[in-house]
């Protein structure tokens, strides 16, 4: 495994062809997007996009993102080109929104785990539109790390997670979301949020209508992509979201861990009164808390914390992609 440090806003031509060209070759490189860095392998190559799931001890009913240069490659997957995804792409692409839509038989079913359709976004990172102009084909890319664990914001965390089971990663330093895009799904209508990021539900509807939350499983529980029925988001640590308003929840969960001898984390975005090993203090708006969260939870891992506490955040909608990934990571 290599790293190699590329310049965010003007990646070298050189270090973008190395790394198309082992991407043409069915290898496996790690690159940033603007939500956090993801695993690409050449999409319409069933053997590359199998490397991917090995790497990442993915389960192969778990669907992968395609990242593509443009809506005319988008197009060129899709059978299916509805008004609606018209209208998401000219407002939000380049950008953190992952549509699907019906799927062209290119597309091989290692991709979408056997599903008839296909998730597609063309990232706005300067080096992976580079990446993706210079190879001139699709990259299939999941979030560069194994499966279930945290995603990663830098190449640091890349190579922790996955070290020789990538090829190369190429470091632009800390991505600027911090959380992977929004999905939804344009088969069904009204459209569904698979997955909520930084594109709201609200914006989204403002330009295509009512966008559903997704049905509930048979068990209850509710039902995302089909990926996203695990845990996951996970650090090693157990993550206990606590309320200022159960006091006594967050004091029994840390006099249990110090009988354990074990260290607690805290993460908080507003003076508390918890009192952990390692406390972490996040930025109190939902754009800096998403943007750090990850690196947050690298780090208490890596500070040794069997538990983390985590503030429970506001309800309102502004929040729900962060608190979506700690329900996750909760479980
Ligand atoms: O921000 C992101 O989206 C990052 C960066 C690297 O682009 N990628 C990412 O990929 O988060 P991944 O594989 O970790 O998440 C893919 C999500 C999963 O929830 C999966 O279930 C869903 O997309 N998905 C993929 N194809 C699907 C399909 N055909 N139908 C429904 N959900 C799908
Ligand atoms: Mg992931």
């Amino acid at each position: 495994m290599r790293i190699v440090p590329v310049d965010r806003d003007r990646p070298a031509a050189n270090i973008i062809s190395t790394a198309a060209e082992l991407l043409k070759r069915g290898r496996l490189v790690a690159f940033p997007t603007e939500t956090v860095y993801g695993l690409g392998a050449h999409a319409l190559d069933p053997d590359a996009v199998g490397r991917i799931f090995a790497a990442k001890g993915r389960p192969s009913f778990n669907p992968l993102i395609v990242h593509v240069s443009g809506p005319d490659a988008a197009r060129a997957l899709a059978t299916e080109w509805p008004e609606r995804a018209k209208r998401l792409a000219e407002a939000f692409w380049p950008g953190p929104l992952t549509l699907v839509l019906p799927k062209r038989d290119v597309v091989p079913d290692v991709v979408t785990a056997g599903l008839t359709s296909v998730a597609l976004r063309m990232p706005s990172h300067p080096v992976a539109l580079a990446l993706l102009r210079a190879a001139k084909i699709p990259l299939a890319a999941p979030s560069a790390n194994r499966s279930t664990a945290i995603s990663p914001t830098t190449a640091e965390h890349v190579a922790k997670s996955l070290g020789d089971r990538v090829d190369l990663i190429l470091d632009a330093g800390p991505t600027h979301l911090g959380i992977e895009s929004t999905v939804v799904d344009l088969t069904a209508d009204p459209a569904v949020l698979l997955r909520p990021g930084a594109i709201s539900r609200e914006r989204l509807t403002a330009l295509i209508g009512p966008v559903a939350e997704p049905a509930p499983a048979s068990d209850g529980a509710p039902r995302a992509s089909p990926g996203m029925m695990q845990r996951h988001y996970a650090p090693r640590a157990r993550v206990q979201i606590v309320s200022e308003a159960d006091a006594e929840q967050a004091l029994s969960a840390i006099a249990e861990a110090r009988a354990r001898r074990q260290r607690v984390g805290a993460l908080v975005y507003e003076p508390t009164t918890l009192e952990a090993d390692h406390t972490i203090s996040l930025p109190a708006d939902p754009e800096g808390y998403a943007r750090e969260l990850y690196a947050a939870l690298h780090a208490l891992d890596d500070a040794g914390c069997a538990v983390i506490l985590v503030q429970r955040l506001p309800d309102d909608s502004a929040w729900d992609a962060p608190r979506d990934r700690l329900a996750r990571a909760a479980r």
